[in-house]
């Protein structure tokens, strides 16, 4: 794969330390109208993504503004676009992720796109599970560009060679030995960042190789607090534990993709997050098979917790109906979700979309989605909000993340957490 230049790197340091950014991008004077698009994408990978969009965008005509905050898609990024709202001036578009849509939608902030998902078929080409998430009411009120997946363990390849090319870990324990290996040859086994998302990542794919499927489903999607019981509850905790004492004590202050960066350099064995990881190392030349490895977080096989990035448009905003429709077509063009997500690392929200192109993690991660969607173990990811609505999921990200930092022990996290899950925080 020809190696991309990472694009220019100022800016995109600026947003991650929680600032925000503008590119306004000229076009000639007789050109037509302003699209103002607001999203999350701020890392080296997102960029290379993104800018697949603003491209497409242009050569419609169309002018393109953006700001883009750091956050991913958490409360930081939903803060900046509630204040937008707040004070009358509303991006044309948003990025925006699972539950999130509906609270918008509900607040009567979204407009609806029944007309052309009729037009274009979405109904018959966008998997269920994400529907749910797209739709408030039985209506169309955002058009998903992507399926990210988050139970993925992300190996160093000269790293796992150094502790002598171990087997891809199967099981809970074959992975604790693998990281007590690699902390035996001096290296740092386990890569992660300061944010709550990111430590609830880890305690996803922990919940549900602990419990199952079935009990993820109930407990974290359908929210039926008898589906976790305590002693399950503390398991998952004491699991949390194990893993974070293979956490060096950076992690506090590091954003996800200087995590990523770790591994890529060889600086950490591994790191458990979502595909968007197989973005960042393919902007830099990197292969599956030959510089990492990707491997299902253990006992989590035939299960994807996915994470769709989706658009929105907001009532008020720039942009004719004729700009607006243009946006949409492209977002939903099996070839425009071809294009990025052969950089983002994430696969097509469209089940029409041939493989092609994209690299073994991405191939496997496409064969993953078809049985796990026919098997229904593909299911909402917890930590980016498609598991269960913002209130729940704020809950959930507190008390991982302070239970991660030492704050709560084993059983004080295990009963906050059955009360997260019966709505009594
Ligand atoms: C997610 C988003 C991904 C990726 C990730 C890390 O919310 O869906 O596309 O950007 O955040 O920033």
């Amino acid at each position: 794969m020809p190696q991309r230049k990472p694009p220019h790197r100022s800016a995109v340091e600026y947003a991650a330390l929680g600032g925000l950014f503008c590119v306004s991008l000229a076009l000639p004077a007789n050109a037509a109208e302003r699209l103002d698009i607001m999203h999350w994408w701020v890392s080296s990978g997102e960029q290379a993504s993104i800018e697949v969009l603003r491209e497409r965008i242009r050569a419609q005509g169309l002018k393109w503004h953006e700001q883009a905050v750091a956050g991913s898609g958490t409360a930081r990024y939903i803060d900046a676009l509630r204040k937008r709202v707040a004070s009358g001036r509303p991006p044309s578009a948003s990025q925006m992720i699972g539950f999130e849509i509906q609270e918008w939608a509900k607040a009567g902030h979204l407009e609806s796109l029944d007309e052309a998902a009729a037009r274009n078929q979405w109904d018959e080409v966008v998997p269920f599970g994400i529907q749910a998430l797209s739709k408030y009411q039985g209506h169309w009120y955002a058009a998903p560009i992507n399926v990210h997946s988050t139970n993925w363990l992300w190996i160093n390849q000269r790293l796992l060679e150094k502790l002598g090319s171990p087997p891809a870990p199967d099981t809970w324990d074959d992975l604790v030995l693998l990281l007590e290996r690699a902390r035996a040859a001096g290296m740092i086994p386990l890569a992660v960042g300061w944010e709550a998302w990111e430590h609830t990542l880890l305690f996803e794919s922990i919940a549900v190789s602990t419990g199952g499927a079935e009990f993820y489903r109930r407990a974290f999607v359908e929210l039926d607090a008898e589906a976790l019981p305590l002693p399950l509850a503390i398991r998952i905790f004491e699991r949390m534990r194990v893993l974070s004492r293979f956490v060096d004590p950076g992690f506090r202050q590091r954003r996800w993709d200087q995590a990523t960066d770790m591994v890529r350099k060889g600086e950490a064995l591994l790191q458990v997050q979502g595909t968007w990881v197989d973005g960042e190392f393919a902007l830099h030349g990197m292969q599956p098979g030959r510089d990492f490895q990707c491997f299902r977080f253990p006992d989590t096989q035939g299960v994807v917790l996915f994470n769709s990035d989706q658009y929105v448009l907001l009532k008020n905003g720039p942009g004719s109906q004729a700009a607006r429709r243009t946006l949409l077509n492209t977002l939903m063009d099996p070839d425009f979700q071809a294009a990025v997500n052969r950089r983002s690392g994430a696969i097509p929200a469209r089940v029409d979309v041939p493989k092609d192109g994209f690299d073994a993690c991405g191939r496997r991660a496409i064969d993953d989605m078809r049985s796990a969607n026919m098997r229904r173990t593909m299911m909402g990811s917890i930590a980016m909000g498609n598991a269960n609505p913002p209130a729940v999921k704020t809950t959930i990200y507190s008390l991982v993340s302070r239970h991660l930092k030492g704050e709560l022990d084993d059983l004080r996290a295990g009963q906050a957490l059955l009360r997260a899950l019966s709505g009594d925080p």
